[in-house]
This record gives structure tokens, sequence and C-alpha cells, in this order.
């Protein structure tokens, strides 16, 4: 199945991450933004119409490079935010979880993005968060009711934050980093699994490092004629049909790699090898 439902859509699991837009570090502007935003019409051009992005990346820089190559959306384009932390002046993310304060970053990614409505907003859990995770779910759970936003999902999250949130409102997906090189967190991808949940598996590539000739899948990948990308990508896909990936690039000519890992019917030994690994 190369299509899930996510937000009331029906969208391709393979989907595309915003943070390589902004520059080193997804801080300040990239180096060639003419070729940032190529890379997002090529996302659009290959299909992709699940969007993951934020206004911490940069910050405003990502979203400010999305919406000027994309601007006016396709209509069955899902853009999907995330609030809950901000820039530290060491580059870092801290949290920024209050309600007020996760209220007017969902301002900002609706102004930044220039649109009335976000379909769907994540709350990204900080670890550093002094505010109880409840309040912050329960402030998009608000907008929710005002309309400034559609659906409500929940990123970074354990087995129990998960719980707390479904308590506060309903939750439309779950976005965690998953992939070949980071399998911690399996309990929260099998419950989401278990209850038909979109579950979005962001890093994906392992921020680079399974892509490319040193990938430590480059050699399964060349025995099945593909590149190590597209495979990382495809036993993300065949994990479970609620999982899609949100790969990133700011180099339009990948594009094609990553689309490609639709196409790709994993063998049941490269499945249990990479298991395994
Ligand atoms: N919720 C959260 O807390 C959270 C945290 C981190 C990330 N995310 C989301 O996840 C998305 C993806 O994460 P990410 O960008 O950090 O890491 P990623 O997608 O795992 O990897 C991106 C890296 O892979 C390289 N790459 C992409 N396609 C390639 C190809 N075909 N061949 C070789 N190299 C390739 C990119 O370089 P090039 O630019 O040169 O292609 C870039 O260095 C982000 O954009 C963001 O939307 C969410």
């Amino acid at each position: 199945m190369h299509t899930f439902t996510l937000a009331g859509r029906t969208v391709r699991r393979i989907g595309y991450g915003t943070m390589q837009l902004a520059g080193p570090k997804a801080m300040g502007e990239p180096a060639d933004p003419e070729r940032a935003k190529a890379a997002v019409r090529a996302a659009v051009d290959a299909g992709v119409r699940l969007i993951d992005t934020s206004g911490y990346y940069g910050p405003e820089v990502a979203n400010r490079l999305l919406a000027e190559a994309l601007r006016p959306y396709p209509e069955d384009l899902l853009i999907a935010t995330k609030v809950g932390a901000r820039r530290s002046p060491d580059g870092g993310f801290v949290a920024d979880a209050a309600p007020e304060a996760v209220k007017a970053a969902v301002r900002e990614n609706l102004a930044q993005l220039g649109v009335e409505r976000l379909p769907l907003v994540h709350a990204r859990f900080m670890p550093d968060s002094t505010v109880p995770w409840a309040d912050t779910v329960g402030a998009l759970a608000e907008l929710r009711d005002e309309g400034l936003l559609e659906h409500v999902g929940i990123s970074n999250v354990t087995l129990e934050l998960l719980d707390q949130a479904r308590a506060v409102a309903p939750i439309a997906s779950v976005e965690n980093e998953y992939h070949v090189g980071h399998t911690g967190g399996r309990d929260v991808l099998d419950a989401t699994t278990a209850a038909g949940l979109p579950y979005l598996a962001f890093r994906p590539l392992g921020n680079g490092a399974l892509a490319g000739e040193n990938s430590p899948l480059a050699k399964q990948a060349r025995q099945l004629g593909v590149s190590a990308a597209t495979l990382a990508l495809a036993w993300l896909l065949d994990l479970a049909p609620n999982v899609a990936v949100i790969p990133g690039t700011s180099n339009p000519a990948h594009l094609a790699d990553l689309v490609a890992a639709r196409e790709l019917a994993l063998p049941s030994d490269v499945r249990a090898a990479l298991d395994e690994a």
C-alpha cells in the first residue's frame, strides 16, 4: 500500500521534511536558496503530498522557502508543522511549551506559510519542558476548537506521553525518530500500528548516515540495484501500513532515490538482515 489516511486525507507514505532547507544544523539561510526551493518542488513533482516542517527551522527560513517554492499550494498537499520548541542561541533546541507560547507558534506558522488553517500540528515533547504535557497538548486542542488547526499530533513521545495526550484530545499522528540505526521506542510504533494511528518516522536516513556510498546498507542496496537511501526508506515502509517517512534533502537530484522506495518490494532475507543489524 503506497498510501495511508492522515489528518483526513489520503496521502502517499513517502513525505518530505524541510529541515535541510535552512542553513547548516537548520540555522539561518541556506547557501543556495534557489536550489533549496528546487528540492521542494522536485518533491511535489515526484508525487510527495506530505511535507513536515516547523517555524523553528531557521527559524522561519524553512517555512518561508517552502511557501515561496509552492504557493499556491497544490490542493491535495498536507503540510504538517510542529511547535513546542525554539532555537537556543547555541544552535540547539529548547522547550517552548507553555500554552501561550504554543499558541503563538501556531499563529507564526500560519503567517509564515500563508494559510488560514493548518491541517496538522504536532506538539513536540521536549524533556527540558517544565510545563505539564497535558497543558501543551491542550493548547493545541483549544486552537483546533477555534478553527486555527484541524488535527493535533504529537512528536518525540513515549508510550506514557502518548496515553496522556490521548486523554486530553484525539491524536491524529505520532512523529518519532525511527530508522535502521535507531529502533528505540518500538513500543510506541507498535502501539500506533495496533491503534491504526499514523506514525511519521522522522530522520529516516539517520540524518544522512544511512544514505550514500558509505552507508552500512550500501552493499545490500547494490545487490538489489537500488541506492542505500531507497533501501533505508523501503525498510521503514515495510514495517507497518501506518508508517510514513519524511526524509529531508536540499538536493533536487536526490528526490528520485527517495520516492523510489515505494516501488521496492523488500526480499524477506534482506528484511531479516536489516532487522538483525
Ligand atoms: N519531530 C522532530 O523532533 C524532528 C527531528 C528531526 C527531524 N524531523 C523531521 O525529519 C525530517 C528528516 O530529518 P533530517 O533531514 O534531519 O534527516 P534525514 O532525512 O534522515 O537525512 C537527511 C540527510 O540525508 C541526505 N540525503 C537525502 N537524500 C539522499 C540521497 N538520495 N542520497 C544521499 N544523501 C541523501 C541529505 O543530504 P542532501 O541535502 O545532500 O540530500 C541530508 O544530509 C526533517 O526535515 C524534519 O522534517 C523531525
